[in-house]
């Protein structure tokens, strides 16, 4: 069948790669996608949110199967603009319906859900700019740091955490009186802090059954030893070598299980990815957020270690007999270490020169931010590419992913050089 994803990102280029490799892959289109997908499938110039344009793509192309990379095509209702449309509904489409999606477009949305369903997360309470003063008083019940976000999507921005109580109130007032973050914060949750090292988990789920897929860890901040800005994510290990066999129990029994059951008794229509963010407290799992999509740069790690067809996988969801199939995992780590423009998370410049990709061996070399310019590949966003290498251990893994780095030029060129470091 004729496939397309939807993105422009590593998440993207590893669907399309493992795609690709499917023998029920005729014809692949990623749309817009980047330098790397553009060697493996046709790019389309078409933007991820112009529904109109994807629907005459997939009509003149007769796709059968549609991959939602990112979240903001999901969270603005892709799923239910193709299952209401009649020359469409028949498309497998891989992504939450717009009401599932919520469980990450809106912060308060997934913290009901998670209370209504007793899986393990943090106390809260959330605010509204009529009730900021409330905000305050409840801020001062609270031991710091203080944990406080924007409600809805901020492209990874909308979460601080703040160690003294004058700032936090400060930054609620911000947040809620002079929409810090847009429309986003016009809703604030703040939420206890909890302590202890993150990881996360992702289910493929068809909405009554599901697949736990491997864990993995990213690295968010942009600097070495977890400092410095936030990023997308400069790099990921799979699996957590901390998520034992008993610890993952934990997750499955109060976590994905009741997740799952969640979204069946509640008629939520759920297709698709749910990435599950953990913190582990004690020896407990709680649950930080949800996700309704892959990771980037954690899809870099998770996919290539997923041996079973991904198309077979994806057809098994569409029709909802995930439970017909079982998953093969490589139970090999991997390890992927993301390069990005200098400046990033800051303002970069775009268009630099990159060279030494074919001279990587032993690695997969997933584009993020990169595009052909007159025949050349040239750096087209903050992150630009993730080298994924495997190894009996993370280690070692590590070790081939960081070589391979070094073949790798482009100006002003930076990645962490200390992945694994808390590990
Ligand atoms: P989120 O966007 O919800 O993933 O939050 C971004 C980051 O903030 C997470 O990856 C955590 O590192 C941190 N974080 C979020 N919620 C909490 C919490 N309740 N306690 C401690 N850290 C948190
Ligand atoms: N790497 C974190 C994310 O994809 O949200």
């Amino acid at each position: 069948m004729n496939i397309l994803v939807l993105g422009s990102g590593g998440r993207e280029h590893t669907f399309a790669y493992k795609i690709a490799q499917s023998n029920l892959c005729d014809k692949l289109f990623v749309a817009p996608g980047n330098a790397g997908t553009a060697d493996i499938a046709t790019n389309i110039s078409i933007s991820v949110t112009d529904f109109d344009a994807i629907k005459n793509l997939v009509i003149d192309e007769k796709i059968e199967m549609v991959v939602v990379g990112p979240e903001d095509p999901l969270v603005q209702g892709i799923a239910d603009f193709f299952a209401n449309d009649s020359d469409l509904k028949n498309v497998a489409l891989i992504g939450p319906s717009k009401e599932g999606a919520r469980l990450e477009g809106s912060k308060e949305y997934a913290k009901e859900f998670l209370f209504r369903h007793n899986i393990p997360t943090a106390a809260y309470q959330s605010f509204t700019a009529n009730t900021v003063n409330k905000g305050k008083e409840f801020l001062e019940t609270l031991k710091p740091p203080y944990v406080l976000k924007a409600d809805g999507l901020a492209a990874g921005k909308g979460v601080l955490i703040l160690q003294d109580l004058e700032t936090a109130k400060a930054e609620l007032e911000n947040m809620l009186t002079n929409k810090k973050f847009g429309a986003a914060s016009e809703k604030v949750v703040i939420e206890e802090f909890l302590d202890g090292i993150e990881l996360s988990v992702f289910v493929l789920t068809d909405g009554k059954n599901y697949i736990t897929l491997p864990t993995a860890k990213d690295y968010k901040r942009i600097g070495e030893g977890d400092t410095g800005l936030n990023t997308g994510g400069m790099g990921a290990i799979s699996p957590v070598p901390f998520a034992d066999s008993s610890f993952m129990d934990k997750i499955e029994e109060r976590v994905v299980k009741p997740t799952v059951e969640g979204l069946t008794k509640e008629k939520i229509e759920y297709k698709g990815f749910i990435f599950i963010g953990l913190i582990k407290v004690g020896d407990d799992p709680k649950v930080i957020e949800y996700n309704v999509r892959m990771g980037d740069p954690e899809t870099e790690v998770v996919l290539p270690r997923v041996k079973t067809d991904l198309v077979s996988l994806f057809n098994h969801v569409s029709n909802q007999t995930l439970d017909k199939i079982d998953i093969d995992i490589d139970p090999r780590s991997a390890t992927t270490v993301m390069t990005v423009s200098g400046g990033y998370p800051e303002a970069y410049e775009k268009g630099k020169e990159i060279t030494g990709i074919d001279q990587i061996k032993d690695s997969i070399v997933f584009h993020a931010g990169t595009k052909i310019d007159n025949g050349k590949t040239v750096t087209n966003g903050g992150r630009v590419i993730a080298i994924t290498s495997f190894d009996d251990d993370f280690r070692k893994a590590l070790e081939k992913s960081y070589q391979n780095i070094e073949k790798l030029t482009f100006e002003k060129m930076y990645y962490r050089k200390d992945l694994g470091f808390d590990l």
